[in-house]
C-alpha cells in the first residue's frame, strides 16, 4: 500500500486555501449573471439527475478540487480497490463490494487472491434466489406445514440498517405477502415488541452477522430460538425434545455470515446458511447475501434491479473523468465544506417518507468510514476529517430542525432527495399530495440558497426589529437529486453514488474508511462491566469512581 498523499501539502489545497480567502459567496448574483449555471453544473448519474449548481462553489473551486482529487489518487485508489488490491491496510484486505453487483459474465473475470470472485457471487446470489422463491411461493414451510408469512432479520449495524432502510424503502415492491421485522438492540425491549403479535408457527428467523460473533445478534438469536421452541411447544406442536427442537430450527431459522461453521455450531442448518466474505465491509453488504431478507419479500428480481443500479453508479465511476464524476465532485464539495469553510455536519433530506431511515444508513456509512484520526499508514490525518451526517424526511423536518439550517450561526450543507412519481398517488380535494411534496422540495432549495433580503422584507410591510428577525441570508448550500422513481434501480444507484462519496473523501484525507476499530473499546468494556452488573464484587472494584457510582445507583434501583 502506498504512503498516502498528504492532501494539504499539495498545489490544489494551497489553490483552495487562496481561493477560500477571498471567498465571498453569493448564488443570487451568480445566477443572475451566468444563465448557464444551473445546467453546467447539473448531471444525470444513471437514472438520477444531480443538480449541484446551488452550491458555494465557483468554477475555479470546481476545478482546483478536481487538481486535489488528480493530487491524492482518487482514481488510481479507485482502480485499486476494483482490482482488489488490500486497500484496507490496517485488516489486509482487499474491498470488493463493487463485485457484489457485476453482472453475470462480466469481463475480464474478477480473480483476487486465487478466488474466482465472480463465480463465488453469483453462486450465493442463485441460491438466494432458489430459497427466496421457495418461501416466497409457499413451498418451504415451518415446522407444522404453515407457509412463511413474518421475516424477522436479527443483525446489527450492517447487517440491519441496509436490509431495514431498503424494506422501508421499497416496501410497495413486497409483493408476496411477507412482512419483514428488524431485531437489532441488545435492549430487550426490541425483541419482545417485535415478536409480540407473531405466530411462531409461520416465522421465519434469518440471523444475520458478518463476524458471528456480535454480542447483541447471538444473544438476540437465542432469545428468537428460545421464543420458537416455546411458542411451538406452548400450540402442542412439537415436544420439548432435542430432534422436535432441531427440526424446529432448521425449519425456521437461516443465517448469513463469512463464518459458516459458527452458524453450524449455533445449531442452524447450514443447508439454510449463506455466505459472504471478509471482502465486503459490514456497512457495504446490504448487497450481498446480508440482503436475504429483501430477497425473499421483495423477490429475486427486485434485488437483481437495485445491484443492476449500484452497478451502473460503480461504472459511471470508472469510466467518467473526474470533472464529470458526480459522486467525486459531491465527495469534493464535502471537502471543501469540512476543511475549508468550516462546515460539521451534512445533512440528507429525502422528500420520500420511504427514505425515512436512510440518513441511519448514512450514518454508519459515513461516519464509520471516515470517523478516523489516522490515515492508512498509520500516521495522523492532517486536516480534520469525517462529518456528521443527520437528517429526517421533508416536510418533517421543515417543521422541527430546518429553522437552523436557514437562519443558524452554522453552515449545513444539504442533499435534498426526491421522486417525480409517488408510490401512492392520493388527492386532496383535485389536488395531487406528491405535488405539493414536491413543491416544498423545490422551495427549500430555492429558500435556502438565495434567502430574502431586509428590502424585500420591508417591502412586505415589515418594520423595525422584525426586519432582522424575517430576513433570510441565503447562500446555505444543497445539492438537489431527482428521479423518476423510488424503484429497486434508482435507489440502488442512490445508496452507490453515497458510497463512492465517501471514499472520494477518505482517499482525499488518507484514510482507510474501511475497517473501524473505533468500535471495538466500548465492547470490549462491555464485556468487563457485565460481571460488574451481575455483582461480581470484584469487577465493581476494578471501575473508576463515575462508573463505580453509577452501578451502585443500578443496585439500588434494581427492582427486576
Ligand atoms: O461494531 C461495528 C460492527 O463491526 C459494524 O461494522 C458491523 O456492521 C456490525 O458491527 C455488525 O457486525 P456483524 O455483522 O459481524 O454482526
Amino acid at each position: 500500500m502506498s504512503t498516502p498523499v498528504d492532501a494539504t501539502s499539495t498545489p490544489a489545497w494551497a489553490e483552495l486555501s487562496a481561493l477560500r480567502d477571498a471567498f465571498t459567496p453569493d448564488l443570487r448574483a451568480w445566477f443572475a449573471t451566468d444563465a448557464e449555471r444551473a445546467e453546467r453544473l447539473t448531471f444525470d448519474l444513471a437514472e438520477l439527475r444531480v443538480d449541484l449548481s446551488k452550491n458555494l462553489v465557483t468554477d475555479e473551486v470546481f476545478a482546483a478540487l478536481v487538481r486535489l482529487a488528480e493530487q491524492t489518487g482518487v482514481a488510481e485508489h479507485y482502480a485499486a480497490m476494483l482490482a482488489g488490491e488490500h486497500i484496507n491496510t490496517t485488516e489486509d484486505r482487499a474491498v470488493l463490494h463493487t463485485a457484489l453487483r457485476r453482472p453475470k459474465g462480466a469481463e475480464p473475470e474478477l480473480v483476487v487472491d486465487g478466488q474466482h470472485i465472480d463465480h463465488d457471487v453469483h453462486e450465493v446470489l442463485d441460491n438466494m434466489a432458489a430459497f427466496a422463491n421457495r418461501v416466497r411461493s409457499g413451498e418451504w414451510t415451518g415446522v407444522t406445514g404453515k407457509r412463511v408469512t413474518h421475516v424477522v432479520n436479527i443483525g446489527i449495524g450492517g447487517s440491519d440498517l441496509g436490509p431495514v432502510m431498503v424494506s422501508e424503502a421499497l416496501a410497495p415492491y413486497a409483493d408476496a405477502g411477507i412482512e419483514a421485522r428488524f431485531v437489532s438492540n441488545i435492549d430487550p425491549t426490541d425483541i419482545a415488541q417485535k415478536t409480540a403479535d407473531l405466530d411462531p408457527e409461520t416465522t421465519l428467523v434469518i440471523v444475520a452477522s458478518k463476524t458471528f460473533t456480535t454480542l447483541e445478534t447471538l444473544t438476540n438469536a437465542r432469545l428468537a430460538r428460545d421464543w420458537l421452541w416455546a411458542g411451538l411447544e406452548a400450540a402442542g406442536a412439537i415436544g420439548d425434545d432435542d430432534a422436535s427442537r432441531t427440526n424446529a430450527v432448521a425449519h425456521h431459522f437461516a443465517a448469513v455470515s463469512t463464518a459458516l461453521d459458527k452458524v453450524g455450531a449455533f445449531g442452524i442448518d447450514t443447508d439454510n446458511a449463506f455466505g459472504f466474505w471478509d471482502w465486503v465491509g459490514g456497512r457495504y453488504s446490504v448487497d450481498s447475501a446480508i440482503g436475504l431478507s429483501l430477497d425473499i419479500t421483495l423477490g429475486p428480481d427486485a434485488f437483481a434491479d437495485l445491484l443492476a443500479g449500484f452497478h451502473a453508479v460503480d461504472e459511471h465511476v470508472r469510466t467518467t473523468p473526474l470533472d464529470r464524476n458526480v459522486p467525486v465532485l459531491m465527495g469534493l464539495l464535502n471537502v471543501w465544506y469540512s476543511n475549508f469553510l468550516g462546515a460539521q455536519s451534512h445533512a440528507v433530506l429525502p422528500y420520500a417518507q420511504q427514505l425515512h431511515r436512510f440518513a441511519a444508513y448514512l450514518q454508519q456509512l459515513t461516519m464509520e468510514s471516515n470517523g478516523k484520526s489516522v490515515r492508512w499508514d498509520g500516521s495522523p490525518v492532517t486536516t480534520t476529517t469525517g462529518e456528521v451526517f443527520w437528517g429526517e424526511p421533508g416536510t418533517n423536518g421543515q417543521h422541527a430542525f430546518y429553522q437552523l439550517i436557514h437562519q443558524g450561526t452554522r453552515l449545513i450543507p444539504a442533499d435534498f432527495i426526491a421522486f417525480v412519481n409517488p408510490a401512492y398517488p392520493l388527492t386532496d380535494d383535485g389536488r395531487d399530495v406528491h405535488g405539493l411534496l414536491l413543491a416544498n422540495f423545490l422551495a427549500q432549495t430555492k429558500a435556502l440558497a438565495f434567502g430574502k433580503t431586509a428590502e424585500e422584507v420591508e417591502a412586505e410591510g415589515t418594520t423595525g426589529p422584525l426586519v432582522a428577525a424575517r430576513t433570510f441570508p441565503g447562500n446555505r448550500p444543497t445539492t438537489s437529486i431527482f428521479a423518476p422513481a423510488l424503484t429497486p434501480r434508482a435507489l440502488g444507484e442512490l445508496i452507490a453514488l453515497y458510497e463512492h462519496i465517501t471514499f472520494t473523501q477518505g482517499v482525499v484525507w488518507g484514510i482507510n474508511s474501511f475497517d473501524q476499530w473505533g468500535v471495538e473499546l466500548g465492547k470490549q468494556l462491555a464485556l468487563q462491566i457485565a460481571p460488574a452488573i451481575e455483582g461480581d464484587e470484584e469487577a465493581v472494584a476494578a471501575q473508576d469512581a463515575s462508573t463505580k457510582a453509577l452501578l451502585a445507583y443500578y443496585r439500588e434501583h434494581r427492582t427486576h
